[in-house]
């Protein structure tokens, strides 16, 4: 289909969300491979538009593959609803002309600095066709990945309302990405043309740049850039940065290849910090399944140097007396299937019995103490050195892992977690104190984590806040992911099961 009144029709038949993978044709195995993602969530539509703007004068525009009948099998084939090549009238009726600037900072480096212009286009165009689309999802290669954290930019600045998803790059068997400028390689090329996945996964975080570009030559491809950047500003990073991007573009003959690989010394890390009762344990856990990552709880390793020290009579206000305590601390924490978890203390459970109101009560006041912080400090760094962990707590994107992958601050007003308290404590068969009551306690308990001297509670500069009153569970562990998927690649950490 071609026309409005098609796609009009389309749209008016639909009964589930609308997963829209836009193209610009010459379709090949990565764009099957989303057309088969995006269709285990709803009908896809795949638009093939080759887009004026995004040429640049000397580049191809002319010779793009234009293959409209194996494109529409080869959609069809990977279970599209629809395949909608519209006119460039119908795209831009009142002429081609890029109408805005995409996010300066992210088009500085890699193909922004070679390719001026390339980016406005791929904004307008998107922004034209998610216009007349309207998905609810938006299907995109994580092979142009500059590509997608812009177009992700677009979207959160103009609040479109759809979900972006990326998907992880499809390769030929000796590695080439699969792409559908491919197809102008000669088998010559085509052959010289692998040497640019090679050189890229032989590196590693130290590899300097200089060896890549000369590998690249040697191979007799001409290098335009091989830059190491941070992957969500995009800005030139060193080995100090756990997941970096390689990316290089070369040209093969006269065919433009571009390629990446992200370097890392660890696994990602999530920081989850934010106040008492915010609902910070069920979603972090519940996330943490979902993408298969380690959850750790460090509030329950609070809880359980308060649970101790009250045991032990010691007095809670008094560092000197529990400094042996944690000298002596056996603290162990094991995830149970059906998402539980239980604590040892010193070889006894203590899983239910750290939720007490006492403990509660307790808890800011043993969590404030320098000794206690750092020796619990030391211990969740030591547990997340390899990363593939989501922390939750209240200092550990300021104090445990600064330099986490993402940072959430996760809160809710005092008198929705006062609520939230409440059903907690009936549900556990504790007595549930007044209302009032409860809020002065979270109050207070605010006050105390967030003014004292060791890590306090505060949102580190880089957190995303997520206010959470009126969001379901779902809603939240939802927009978790979006958060976690938005910042690192399905390349780097697959999501388990799709
Ligand atoms: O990646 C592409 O094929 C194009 O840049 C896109 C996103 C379809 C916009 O023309």
């Amino acid at each position: 289909m071609s026309t409005q009144a098609d796609l009009d029709a389309f749209l008016s038949r639909l009964a589930q969300p609308l997963q829209f993978v836009p193209t610009m044709g010459g379709l090949h195995d990565g764009h099957g491979e989303l057309i088969r993602r995006a269709a285990a969530h709803g009908p896809v539509l795949v638009s093939v538009f080759v887009n004026p703007l995004q040429f640049g004068p000397a580049e191809d525009f002319d010779r793009y593959p234009r293959s409209l009948e194996t494109d529409l099998s080869l959609a069809d084939r990977c279970g599209a609803a629809a395949l909608w090549a519209p006119s460039v009238q119908m795209i831009y009726p009142d002429g081609a002309c890029p109408s805005r600037n995409a996010a300066d900072g992210l088009q500085q480096h890699l193909c922004g600095a070679g390719r001026p212009g390339h980016f406005d286009g791929v904004v307008t165009v998107v922004a034209r066709l998610l216009h007349l689309v309207r998905p609810a999802s938006l299907w995109l290669g994580e092979k142009d990945w500059q590509q997608l954290v812009i177009l992700r930019r677009l979207v959160a600045d103009l609040c479109i309302p759809v979900k972006v998803q990326g998907v992880a790059t499809v390769r030929e068997a000796d590695g080439l990405a699969m792409s559908s400028r491919n197809r102008y390689l000669t088998p010559a090329e085509r052959h010289q043309a692998a040497t640019l996945p090679a050189a890229l996964r032989a590196a590693d975080a130290t590899t300097p740049l200089d060896i890549i570009r000369s590998m690249l030559s040697a191979a007799g491809l001409e290098v335009e850039y091989v830059e190491r950047v941070d992957p969500i500003t995009l800005q030139p990073c060193g080995s100090e940065t756990a997941i970096s991007l390689l990316a290089a573009a070369v040209r093969c003959g006269t065919t433009r290849l571009i390629d990446h690989v992200f370097l890392m010394t660890r696994q990602p890390l999530v920081a989850i910090d934010g106040p008492a009762g915010a609902g910070k344990s069920t979603v972090t856990r519940a996330f943490a399944e979902r993408m298969g990552l380690i959850y750790l709880d460090t509030g329950a390793m609070y809880r359980s140097v308060t649970w101790l020290v009250q045991k032990s009579g010691v007095d809670p206000t008094d560092a000197a007396a529990i400094t042996p305590l944690l000298q002596s601390l056996d603290l162990q924490l094991r995830s149970l299937p059906c998402s539980g978890q239980q604590v040892l203390v010193n070889g006894e459970d203590v899983s239910e019995a750290i939720r007490s109101p006492e403990v509660t009560g307790l808890v800011s006041v043993v969590a404030a103490h320098r000794c206690v912080r750092q020796a619990l400090t030391a211990q969740q760094k030591a547990m997340g050195a390899k990363g593939g962990l989501v922390a939750e707590g209240r200092d550990i994107g300021t104090a445990v892992f600064p330099d986490a992958d993402l940072k959430v601050f996760l809160t809710a007003t005092v008198g929705e977690r006062a609520r939230r308290r409440a059903l907690d404590l009936e549900q556990r068969g504790f007595p549930v104190p007044e209302r009032s009551e409860l809020e002065a306690q979270i109050a207070e308990r605010d006050r105390l984590d967030s003014t004292r001297e060791e890590a306090p509670l505060v949102k580190a500069a880089d957190a995303v806040e997520l206010i959470t009153d009126g969001m379901s569970i779902d809603a939240v562990i939802d927009a978790l992911v979006e958060q976690f998927r938005s910042r690192v690649a399905e390349e780097v950490w697959p999501t388990p099961g799709d």
